[in-house]
């Protein structure tokens, strides 16, 4: 099978992961390294290459041997960006947030369907060993009705220029959420706090409430300017209890058969309740060792080819956008809760 040819746009911090996942992919040749900083590009291709360095996108989008472009610059830029590909009959893979507003995210997954084309988001976490178990734990019922949700992701982080913290980090655990909550259940209401302790003009950290249609509470912290880098994922359920500790490869997932349960008391005591703890086994379970990003362009190629959605299509980048905005209306409003009428998943 010929492979499909591809262009990689942004060659800044996470276009050269594009780059070299996008060469160890066989049903991919990559054409192109395109950055307005064409040194740049040409300084992370190095010279034993046959991909072409180029500052021109108008040159990438008329290549006839470019049938895909993978998009890895500042979000500002992602609507005109993937706009003019979609236009130019590109399929196309972009980097989160889709777009900084819900409005210009959803023209882009209209244009998409109109013209037949892929439109995928890297949401990255969701092709890691780790997020496949989870959801596996979750979707088989081992872990039973989740309860909570608990994620933090916090490190002294670049303080970037067009995005707050929520839209550069939240995007991660929100993707990850709507891929391994069970079907049916959704967020119904968000609120959100932040604060700009530096005085960046936006947002360093932020905490975030997502109210569930099952009940349950999913609260994430995310953080620019903590000195030391946590990323720890808890969730809770009726059986178990899962703990993802991202930066301790050697347990990075811990499943525990711990917890509370309160059953019913006797006749007699008809509105008394017991309250018994549970104090089983903790399971480490074995994860191959595979780059989240290796998965992500094997699933652009492969949605491609069969012409189907992706696992993470432009809707799921839409998704992620509703609960940003939402949170966004929440802190300006010092917190309130914000009811996500007709989200669906
Ligand atoms: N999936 C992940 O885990 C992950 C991790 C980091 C960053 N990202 C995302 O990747 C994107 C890029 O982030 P970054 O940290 O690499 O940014 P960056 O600023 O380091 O790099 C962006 C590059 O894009 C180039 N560029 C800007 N506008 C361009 C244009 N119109 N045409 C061609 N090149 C252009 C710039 O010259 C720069 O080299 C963002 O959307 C960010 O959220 C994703």
């Amino acid at each position: 099978m010929t492979p499909i040819g591809l262009a990689v746009i942004g060659a800044g911090y996470w276009g050269p992961n594009l780059v070299r996942n996008a060469m160890a992919t066989p049903e991919l040749r990559l054409e192109w390294l395109c950055d307005l900083d064409e040194a740049r590009a040409r300084a992370v291709l190095g010279r034993y290459t046959t991909v072409r360095p180029t500052a021109s996108y108008e040159r990438v989008l008329e290549d006839p041997a470019v049938a895909a472009v993978a998009v890895a610059t500042p979000a500002r830029t992602h609507f005109e960006l993937v706009r003019a590909a979609l236009d130019a009959g590109k399929h196309v893979l972009v980097e989160k947030p889709l777009t900084p507003t819900l409005a210009e995210g959803a023209k882009l997954v209209a244009l998409a369907e109109e013209r037949g084309r892929v439109l995928m988001l890297d949401h990255t976490f969701c092709y890691t060993p780790v997020v496949e178990r989870i959801r596996e734990l979750i979707r088989s019922g081992e872990v039973g009705d989740v309860q909570f949700v608990d994620s933090v992701r916090i490190n002294l982080g670049l303080v970037q220029q067009d995005v707050d913290v929520l839209w550069d980090l939240a995007p991660h655990d929100l993707s990850i959420l709507d891929y391994v909550l069970p079907p049916g259940v959704v967020p119904v209401a968000v609120a959100a706090h932040a604060s700009d302790p530096i005085g960046a003009g936006r947002p360093c950290l932020a905490y975030l409430t997502l109210w569930l249609s099952s009940g349950a509470i999913a609260h994430v912290h995310v953080n620019w300017l903590s000195p030391t880098k946590i990323r720890t994922t808890v969730i809770g359920g009726s059986r178990r209890t899962i703990v993802w500790d991202d930066v301790n490869p050697a347990q990075r997932l811990a499943v525990y058969d711990r917890g509370v349960d309160l059953s019913a008391a006797g006749e007699d005591e008809r509105h008394a309740a017991l309250i018994s703890y549970r104090t089983g086994d903790v399971v480490v379970p074995a994860l191959p060792e595979r780059e989240a990003l290796r998965g992500v362009m094997g699933e652009f190629a492969a949605a491609i080819r069969e012409g189907r959605a992706p696992r993470t299509d432009g809707r799921s980048g839409l998704r992620v956008l509703a609960l940003l905005e939402a949170a966004q209306e929440s802190i300006r409003s010092d917190g309130r809760r914000i009811d996500l009428g007709g989200y669906t998943r």
